[in-house]
């Protein structure tokens, strides 16, 4: 884990080994093993939000993060601030202090992350929203996917299942995401766009409609339950990822319920994709994030050097008022037929899909 220990300056030993002291297990310091340990070689932090409200950010990002780093062969440091705001300043103020040339958040609200951003501006380290887009803050790029294309696979998602489902004038229940994430907006943009016409033409019934704090599976478990017991005949459910997903399939398995009730997702993370194998979830959306996090790697690099980034976007940040050069991504709508692709593209192992008693479900979709 602590690879390359022996090439760092002296220095820098000392300001690695205080902040490995200081963070927790999930620390992740990486060093290539390739500089000569001039000290001249980029450092680049990364603060990720949590390891609950979604798989990704330890399984995928971290790694795929992790590997883009060390091919490029710079020093890095990932740290998880497990969706505690005073942890994530504090990781934030060692990271500069360490420092680190290039900041890399994703902001557990826009308040705290707007606070890390400024600082280190002011410090002169350069800095990139990851994922999440800080309202009013000042971070001088943003990486992430179409988050409204996001939303968008997720709505019409939800009604290709009804319609393979024969649904009738079919009551929609909405769990979104976390209500301090700007992403949770988009997403909802994006499903809205979709379903709104749908209420408006009489096709579909507007349910119950609630934000799920932090992403949190516990509350989102309690939200659903008390949703299903006031509109009993929720016929579709719009979870915006899949955590929240598996949260609304538990409460209708106590129900025996689950697989007739279509369940949206995304993450495209191993739970998610078993569950729609199982039948109980209808879809999920896959982002690449491997892509995600080599577009970060690539800027960060280019901004540690004191070069300008290549982008492929420009989004407008609506409190800040100002234009954020971007690179987006594209998102995946996945179903039990392309759970394949997901496997292909190494996201997850046929192994840890195809565990135990999913392995004759493999069989079944054909998962190779
Ligand atoms: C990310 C999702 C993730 C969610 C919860 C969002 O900002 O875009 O991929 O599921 O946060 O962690």
């Amino acid at each position: 884990m602590r690879k390359g220990f022996l090439l760092l300056t002296a220095a820098s030993v000392a300001l690695a080994s205080s902040l490995t002291a200081c963070g927790d297990s999930s620390s992740d310091d990486g060093d290539s093993g390739s500089g000569s340990g001039s000290g001249s070689k980029p450092k680049i932090g990364v603060i990720l939000p949590d390891s609950k409200s979604s798989p990704r950010w330890e399984t995928a990002d971290r790694k795929y993060l992790s590997e883009a780093f060390k091919a490029a062969g710079v020093e890095y440091d990932i740290q998880n601030a497990q969706n505690d705001k005073q942890e994530f300043q504090t990781i934030a103020d060692q990271m500069i202090t360490s420092g680190v040339n290039v900041l890399v958040i994703v902001n557990l609200d826009s308040g705290t992350g707007k606070a890390v951003l400024d600082k280190a501006k002011a410090q002169g380290v350069a800095t990139i929203d990851y994922d999440r887009l800080t309202l009013g803050g000042s971070a001088q790029y943003y990486v992430s996917f179409d988050n409204v294309a996001v939303g968008k696979l997720q709505g019409e998602g939800l009604s290709k299942c009804l319609t393979d489902m024969k649904a009738k004038k079919p009551i929609i229940a909405t769990l979104n995401g976390s209500p301090t994430d700007n992403n949770a907006t988009l997403f909802a943009e994006g499903y809205n766009s979709v379903l709104d016409p749908k209420y408006k033409s009489g096709e579909y019934v507007k349910g119950p409609d609630q934000s799920v704090p932090d992403w949190d599976s516990a509350q989102a478990n309690t939200i659903f339950e008390q949703m299903l017991t006031s509109q009993p005949r929720i016929g579709g459910v719009l979870a915006a990822n899949d955590t929240l997903g598996n949260a609304a399939i538990a409460v209708l398995r106590k129900q025996n319920r689950n697989g007739d009730v279509p369940v949206t997702g995304q993450d495209a993370g191993v739970q998610g994709l078993q569950n729609i194998l199982t039948g109980d979830q209808c879809m999920t959306v896959y982002k690449a994030v491997k892509k995600e996090a080599d577009a970060t790697a690539r800027l960060a690099i280019s901004l540690a050097k004191g070069e300008k980034g290549d982008t492929n976007a420009t989004v407008e940040d609506p409190e800040g008022k100002r234009k954020v050069p971007s690179v987006l991504e594209t998102p995946v709508a996945i179903y039990k037929e392309n759970i394949q692709d997901v496997v292909d593209d190494g996201f997850v192992t046929k192994e840890e899909l195809c565990k135990g008693k999913y392995a004759a479900l493999c069989t079944q979709a054909g998962i190779k």
